[in-house]
């Protein structure tokens, strides 16, 4: 994809001259973290304030859910990740946070409150997709595999309206494609009696091989639509089924869904290091594909740092009786 905004080099050079001082971090206090970036608002560069209010309302048009920024801030030094726990190592090797900052400054000025899960990485903000060697080949964003169309979190209650994220370590020899199709395009492609269909609970989502991992009492979603709002879709492919239950119809919708998926339009990005990729997780569906791996071992090092954000504060407080411990936006599984 083409990047909506690249920024110049003394763009970069000023917001890093901003950010960098910040010594708070993000996984020892999030709150204080995240008020210190909101104080830095009015230093941000003008054309990145504008690219962000263009994405803003680009989303809430419908007009585009997927969009690239390119040559972002980061920290000066990325650390190479223990592949056997990459997350326990980043605690300890990280001390500088410009690229958390980053992110969190993004969300702030497209007013997207971040969300983050108690039962992951002890409730982090900003996560990393990254291969865990116990994963390997396994459908998780924790491994090193291709991975199918789905949305994060599928069979969980509380769902993120947008990921976003940031090429730490991105090989520049591999070709690995983050692919992502649209929610609208999807529905345009499927007919009045099996859209109808869709937006009834005849279907489950069985859970990730990582989320059972990290909660021992989740194995099987609740029976959920396919389709909910005017376009949002909860599906993850070959882990959503139809309930046993489901009148016959169901099962012909579910047909025309995956025909749909497959007549839609797919924009595929390749993420680069200092790339920032940001695109709706429930208006659309997404996926991973290794087009051509020329070097295993760089591409098992590749490293993004994401975050999933609320479309709104509106949003985010209408999941206020799921916060952990009065931590705004961290849920309960
Ligand atoms: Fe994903």
């Amino acid at each position: 994809m083409i990047p909506l905004f690249t920024f110049e080099p003394e763009e970069k050079a000023h917001l890093l001259n901003l950010l960098e001082p910040l010594d708070l971090s993000p996984y020892k206090s999030y709150t204080g973290f995240s008020e210190g970036i909101r104080r830095l608002h009015s230093d941000v560069p003008a054309r990145f304030l504008s690219a962000c209010q263009i994405i803003r309302s680009e989303r809430a048009n419908h007009q585009q859910k997927i969009h690239v920024i390119r040559n972002c801030p980061m920290d000066r030094l990325i650390p190479e990740l223990d592949p056997e726990d990459p997350v326990k190592d980043k605690h300890v090797k990280k001390t500088q946070f410009v690229s958390e900052a980053f992110l969190e400054l993004f969300a702030q000025l497209t007013g997207t409150p971040l969300l983050s899960y108690e039962t992951r990485n002890e409730g982090d903000f900003f996560t990393d997709v990254i291969a865990i060697k116990k994963y390997s080949g396994q459908l998780t964003g924790f491994s090193d595999s291709e991975l199918v169309f789905h949305n994060d979190r599928t069979a969980h209650k509380v769902r993120a309206d947008y990921i976003t994220l940031l090429g730490m370590r991105c090989p520049e020899d591999d070709l690995i494609y983050t692919g992502y199709i649209d929610g609208v395009d999807i529905v345009r492609n499927l007919e009045p009696r099996h859209i109808a269909c869709l937006r009834e609970p005849h279907f489950y989502t069985v859970f990730d091989i990582f989320s059972r991992d990290m909660n021992k009492q989740l194995s099987t979603s609740e029976k959920h639509a396919i389709l909910s709002n005017d376009h949002s879709i909860r599906f993850l492919d070959t882990m959503t089924c139809v309930a046993e239950q489901a009148p016959v119809e169901a099962r012909d919708a579910f047909i025309a869904f995956k025909s749909a998926m497959t007549r839609s339009h797919c924009k595929r990005h390749r993420i680069l290091t200092g790339d920032l990729l940001t695109f709706a997780n429930q208006d659309g569906l997404h996926n991973r594909e290794k087009i051509d791996i020329l070097n295993p071992e760089s591409a098992a090092s590749r490293w993004l740092l994401k975050t999933y954000a609320f479309k709104d504060l509106c949003t985010a407080e209408s999941f206020q009786s799921y916060w952990s411990r009065n931590r705004a936006g961290c849920v309960i599984d």
